[in-house]
This record gives structure tokens, C-alpha cells and sequence, in this order.
């Protein structure tokens, strides 16, 4: 019994990682009480506003996000070094490079900036952290 919980355990902390690597290494990363990582909470939060952005979209509408994208680059990661190298801090810029141009376009061009916004998502998500990616890929229109 102790063990099937220990294994249910250890199987969702891989889960919750982007990668099958070092699953021991995500222990002691955590400070929220329920176990997860401030980047995987702003990334739920971000995909909530961003489904809501293509509800919003297809209505021909802009949706206003409220996220705080410095979260992008908090340390408080499942996978910190991740967050830390040098492809994910390009991955996170071009992110909000594509999230601004969102903020900027017109309603003619609305839908382009929308999917490149799903896109930048994608992008990082391929080399990074593919676990997601289904969820992501049904972002777009
Ligand atoms: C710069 C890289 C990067 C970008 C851009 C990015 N993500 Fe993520 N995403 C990550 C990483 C890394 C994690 C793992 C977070 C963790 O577990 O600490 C993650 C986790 C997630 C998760 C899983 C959260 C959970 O429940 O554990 C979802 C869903 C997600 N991202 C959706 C998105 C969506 C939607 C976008 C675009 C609006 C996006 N991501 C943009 C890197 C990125």
C-alpha cells in the first residue's frame, strides 16, 4: 500500500516535470503548500487567459490579458536550471515580444498576432517541456 503510494507519488512529480529526468531533483523546489512550483501555477493561469484570448478572438474581440509575465522567469520552477539557460530566457522574451504585438494589433490583424502568440507557446514548449504541448496546441483557432 505504502509503496503504491510512494510510486502514485514519485509518477505525479514526473507528471507535474517537464521531462522523465531526475525526478528527485523537483523535491526542495517547491514553496507553495500544495507542492507546485510558482512557474507551473502561472503557467495554468496563462493558458486560462490565453483560452479565453481565443474565445475572444474568434469573436473578432481583443482579450486583455492581466498576467504578470515577470512570473515567466521566476526561479521557482519544477526545473530551475531550465528556467535559468539561455534558450529559455530567448523562448520567454519571444513570448512576450509576440504577447506585446497581440496587445498592439488591430482587429484586421487580430487572429496573425493571436496565432503567433499560440505559436511562441509552442515553440518553448518543443524544446523545453513538451509534456504540455497537447493542451497548448489547442489553443490555436
Ligand atoms: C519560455 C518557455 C515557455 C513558454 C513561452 C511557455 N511555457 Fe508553459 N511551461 C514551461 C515550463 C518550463 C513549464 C514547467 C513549469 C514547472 O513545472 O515548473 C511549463 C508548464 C506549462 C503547463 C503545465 C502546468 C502544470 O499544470 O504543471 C501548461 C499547461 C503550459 N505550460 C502552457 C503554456 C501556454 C498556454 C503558454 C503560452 C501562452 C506557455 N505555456 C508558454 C515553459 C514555457
Amino acid at each position: 500500500m505504502k509503496k503504491t503510494f510512494t510510486t502514485l507519488l514519485l509518477f505525479t512529480f514526473i507528471l507535474l516535470a517537464c521531462s522523465k529526468e531526475k525526478p528527485q531533483a523537483v523535491k526542495g523546489n517547491f514553496t507553495n503548500p500544495n507542492g507546485e512550483s510558482e512557474l507551473a501555477v502561472f503557467m495554468r493561469t496563462m493558458h486560462d487567459e490565453t483560452a479565453l484570448a481565443k474565445t475572444a478572438t474568434l469573436a473578432g474581440e481583443k482579450f486583455d490579458f492581466t498576467l504578470d509575465t515577470t512570473l515567466l522567469f521566476t526561479p521557482n520552477a519544477s526545473e530551475p536550471e531550465k528556467v535559468a539557460s539561455a534558450a529559455y530566457q530567448a523562448f520567454g522574451t519571444a513570448y512576450l515580444n509576440a504577447l506585446q504585438a497581440y496587445q498592439k494589433a488591430g482587429t484586421g490583424d487580430l487572429a496573425d498576432h493571436y496565432e503567433q502568440l499560440v505559436g511562441a507557446c509552442e515553440t518553448c514548449h518543443q524544446a523545453l517541456c513538451p509534456g504540455p504541448l497537447v493542451r497548448v496546441k489547442k489553443l490555436y483557432l
